[in-house]
């Protein structure tokens, strides 16, 4: 699976079933080891990240097995609280097994994280909001070491509503003595399902999906059957495309209500869309409008994670739109590879503005991130000809079978 080649330049017509969520499945599984019992889980996703957080587990002791689409996970006897490097330098995700190794096993070991190509990604919050509940860490050249002998429920504030510190504090404070109180918690939708997972087998967090979690630790977890909630990420790349490519597509699935700011950029792009009860159907014909003022925001604005998306879609845009990204400080890498399709691109500190053109031309492209490959995927598609979007393996971290999905919509690709 090397890359995918994508013969784009048609409307999309057809139907997608929209898979589980990607940066919802993460912290559940790494919650899955509070309990010293039997998870199911369904509707998890099976991408790249997600296998390897399972291989994770697997190293911690944990027994894991597939049965039909439900995961089933027995995290009864654990063995070991340290995150091979192998997959902790590989995954980012991995600095979240921090909480709940510390709440399971009192002890943790992971590597750093380290920068990625979409920024530097420090752990500062993760680690200032741990230490108040009791975590002692030891930073050694290798690695991160903590402790927490005694977790203990606390009141804090965090500087800014990281969504992953966020999940280390519920994470922590699920089984800790006492209660913790956390303000300017980040208000993904993603956490709230985790509150919602942790609460289904027993814990006691209020507030989920507001700025103020209250998290009253519990003595233990019990066994639970939950289904993980569709992708919003995913779904929104699909909006996207249909609206840079044109056509009429009907996504099934899909969280609607987690949408809103993806679907007001939708109609300020010309696009017409109809709710059903979990369905979006969503038509477009010709080249989309322009956006002149959009910035990404943490939830309920508009995502960073279909910033690149959104950018592919608007180089074929009517007129001059204009992007601002908050969120990630090297998020425009994809700039290069639009700029070699024809697209029209300028980078002022963390603005892009994008003039749009008639049409892109196809050619050979590189993914770089997962989410930057998606938008490459777009822009192929809306390009008349083939185009090669290499590196795929960094899409297939996030989407399911993006081949599948986008040969139901009637596009011509395979992996090579
Ligand atoms: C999660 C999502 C990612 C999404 C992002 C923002 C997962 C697996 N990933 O990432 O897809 O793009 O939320 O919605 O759920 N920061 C610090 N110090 C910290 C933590 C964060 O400075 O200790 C900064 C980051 O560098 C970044 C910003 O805060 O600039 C947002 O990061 P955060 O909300 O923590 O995102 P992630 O949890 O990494």
């Amino acid at each position: 699976m090397e890359y995918l080649e994508i013969r784009g330049g048609s409307p999309l017509k057809g139907e997608v079933c929209i898979q589980g969520s990607k940066n919802a499945a993460l912290p559940i599984l790494s919650a899955v080891i509070l309990h010293r019992g039997t998870t199911v889980l369904r509707n998890c996703p099976k991408i790249i990240d997600v296998l390897y957080m399972l291989e994770i587990l697997k190293d911690f002791g944990c027994r894991i097995s597939w049965e039909r689409e439900a995961l089933i996970i027995d995290a009864t006897c654990l063995c070991a609280s340290q995150v091979a490097e192998c997959y902790g330098r590989q995954m980012r995700s991995s600095i979240m097994l921090l909480g709940s190794l510390l709440g399971r096993m009192k002890e943790a070991s992971v590597s750093y994280p380290g920068g990625c190509v979409i920024g530097a990604r420090p752990i500062d919050i993760h680690l200032a909001a741990l230490k108040k509940l009791g975590a002692i860490f030891l930073e050694e050249p290798a690695g991160l070491k903590a402790v927490c002998c005694h977790p203990t429920g606390t009141t804090l504030k965090l500087p800014f509503p990281s969504v992953g510190a966020t999940e280390n504090v519920i994470l922590l404070a699920a089984l800790a003595e006492g209660t913790t109180c956390l303000e300017n918690a980040a208000r993904e939708p993603e956490i709230e399902e985790l509150c919602r997972f942790l609460n289904s087998m027993g814990a006691r967090i209020c507030g989920a999906g507001t700025s103020n979690l209250v998290i009253t630790g519990v003595k233990k977890l019990h066994d639970t059957d939950f289904t993980i909630m569709p992708d919003r990420i995913v779904a929104g790349t699909y909006m996207l495309m249909t609206a840079a490519t044109g056509g009429d597509v009907l996504l099934r699935n899909v969280p609607i209500e987690q949408l809103s700011s993806v679907q007001k950029i939708l109609r300020q792009m010309g696009a017409k869309q109809e709710t059903g009860e979990h369905t979006l159907r969503i038509q477009s014909q010709g080249r989309p409008d322009c956006v002149p003022n959009l910035s990404t925001a943490p939830y309920p604005g508009f995502p960073t994670d279909l910033q690149s998306p959104l950018l592919a879609a608007l180089s074929l845009a009517q007129g001059t739109s204009v992007i601002e990204e908050t969120i990630f400080e090297a998020r425009f890498k994809i700039v290069e590879d639009l700029r070699h399709m024809g697209a029209k691109i300028q980078i002022e500190n963390q603005k892009a503005i994008i003039e749009g053109t008639e049409e892109l031309t196809p050619t050979d492209l590189i993914a770089r991130e997962l989410r930057g490959g998606a938008a490459l995927v777009i822009a192929a598609a809306a390009a008349k000809g083939t185009s090669r979007v290499h590196q795929y393996h960094y899409i297939a971290r996030g989407y399911e079978n993006i081949i599948r999905d986008l040969q139901s919509l009637g596009i011509v690709i395979q992996s090579t």
